[in-house]
């Protein structure tokens, strides 16, 4: 596994926003346009007040592309269909903080299976949540709208969370990437990296943009 670099900015279109009838074709416009990452929201109806899509979608995604798979589990049990999204082709699996299930265990299942394992807290959730566990991760996902919905407005009060965790992960020399999901666009991504996150989850603001490699390189650039 390749050391975490989280000085790269990594834009990860979400597919929640993407045209449902033609997943694949949508997946490789995502990749033709220029992005780095792949996003896939995986919602229970349980975790989240909605439902999306489950492994068959990812293992879609992953026929339709070479493209890196990273697959957000806004799911009660992530423990329970972890050996699915394994087995559809996730490379970063990221499971909440919140959900019920033992954290540290399936941080390490991930790893062991040979994916990137990633950490989510929602905007209400306090850092002291997941600090046990930055050792053990290599992303770590701060929500900047409640899940369940794309299309929603930024919450600003998350910057000062992202800033909390750079401070920690800079004073205990740890590497895990920074991500951000919700309501990300060239300015909501600037405040951002601006506090240290370096991954751009941007479902809205790429897919149903006039011009998707403008609005994803417009995010890069941020
Ligand atoms: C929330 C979803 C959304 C999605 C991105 O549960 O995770 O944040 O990825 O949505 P936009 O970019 O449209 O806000
Ligand atoms: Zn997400």
């Amino acid at each position: 596994m390749k050391p975490i670099d989280f000085h790269e900015r990594i834009i990860a279109p979400s597919l929640l926003a993407a045209d449902f009838s033609k997943i694949g074709e949508e997946s490789r416009r995502a990749v033709d346009s220029g992005a780095d990452w792949i996003h896939l929201d995986v919602m229970d109806g349980h975790f989240v007040d909605n439902i999306s899509f489950g492994p068959a979608v990812v293992e879609t995604v992953d026929k339709a592309t070479d493209a890196f798979l990273d697959v957000h589990l806004m799911i009660s049990r992530p423990d329970h269909y972890l050996p699915r999204f394994i087995e559809a082709g996730a490379d970063m699996i990221t499971v909440h903080v919140e959900a019920e299930h033992p954290v540290g265990e399936t941080l390490r299942r991930i790893r062991a299976a040979g994916r990137l394992a990633g950490l989510a807290l929602n905007p209400a959730t306090p850092v002291a949540a997941v600090e046990p566990y930055l050792g053990e991760i290599d992303l770590l996902l701060c929500m900047t709208v409640v899940p369940g919905f794309g299309g929603q407005s930024f919450m600003p009060e998350v910057l000062e969370k992202i800033s909390a965790v750079a401070e920690i992960r800079q004073t205990n020399g740890l590497a895990f990437h920074v991500e951000v999901d919700g309501g990300i666009d060239a300015g909501t991504a600037a405040r951002c990296a601006a506090v240290g996150a370096n991954v751009m989850v941007a479902g809205s603001s790429t897919f149903r943009a006039p011009d998707m490699a403008a609005a994803i390189q417009s995010i890069r650039n941020a």
